[in-house]
């Protein structure tokens, strides 16, 4: 039951001969790839324990972003430092980029399996602790008030929650990044990328005092 999909994956490479240059294959590689990674994700929406008592609704797969994603992050966040929350940090790659920026950044990852990952990975990496911590918690339960800079790559029907609990809790210099998915009702700062890797800054306090002005958008 503990199967890591890296070891699905080796087992894998085990089961399909390697193909080395032979281009159907590859394309057969990365299909099964991504349907792996998908199974692997609806298999930790019932299995991890925390997660049950996650609302149907606001309940987030696995899903890592691609390297484009997570440098488009980063182009957004140039010029600040301090304290970031990653929601929802998967294998920690958003987080490792951030501690390498400069940041103090924290994840947030309610799969035990994820957050040990994540912490072995910036152990190997000679990230100094302190940089890059990992936090196995609901990120829905936790107060962010001490995080100016949070990134978020989540799914589309949680973003307008998520909007109102960050305008709760967040201080008014925070700048939030949103990975794909952007906020509904809310004025974007900026934009990097198209597609699927697109991404979205918002600073809170342009989003306050737009919301004032449109006090019958909910948000
Ligand atoms: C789409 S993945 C993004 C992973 C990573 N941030 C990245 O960009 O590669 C979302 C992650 O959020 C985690 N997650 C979902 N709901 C959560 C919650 N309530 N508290 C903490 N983590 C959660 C999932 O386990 C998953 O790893
Ligand atoms: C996040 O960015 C702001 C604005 O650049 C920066 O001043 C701050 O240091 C960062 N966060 C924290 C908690 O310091
Ligand atoms: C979060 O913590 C801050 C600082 O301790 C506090 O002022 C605020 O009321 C808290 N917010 C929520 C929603 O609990």
């Amino acid at each position: 039951m503990e199967d890591s999909i890296e070891v699905i994956l080796q087992d894998y490479d085990r089961v399909l001969p390697k193909a080395g240059s032979n281009r159907p294959h590859h394309v057969l590689s990365a299909c099964l790839g991504t349907l792996f990674t998908g199974l692997y994700g609806l298999w930790s929406l019932f299995v991890v324990p925390g997660f049950r008592k996650v609302p149907w609704s606001l309940k987030v797969p696995y899903l890592p972003s691609s390297k484009d994603q997570t440098l488009n992050i980063m182009k957004l966040l140039e010029g600040r430092t301090g304290r970031l929350a990653d929601l929802g940090s998967g294998d920690g790659r958003v987080v490792l980029a951030a501690s390498s920026a400069g940041f103090q950044s924290t994840g947030f990852e309610i799969n035990s399996f994820l957050v040990a990952y994540a912490r072995s990975k910036a152990h190997w990496t000679g990230v100094p602790s302190g940089q890059a911590t990992f936090v196995q918690k609901d990120f829905w339960n936790t107060n962010l008030s001490t995080y100016n800079n949070v990134t978020a790559f989540l799914a589309p029907g949680v973003m307008e929650v998520l909007g109102e609990k960050l305008l709760k809790e967040l201080p008014d210099d925070a700048r939030v990044i949103a990975c794909r998915f952007p906020f509904p009702n809310w004025p974007q700062q900026s934009s990097v990328g198209s597609g699927l890797d697109q991404t979205f800054a918002y600073d809170i306090s342009s989003v306050r005092s737009h919301l004032r002005k449109v006090p019958n958008t909910v948000s």
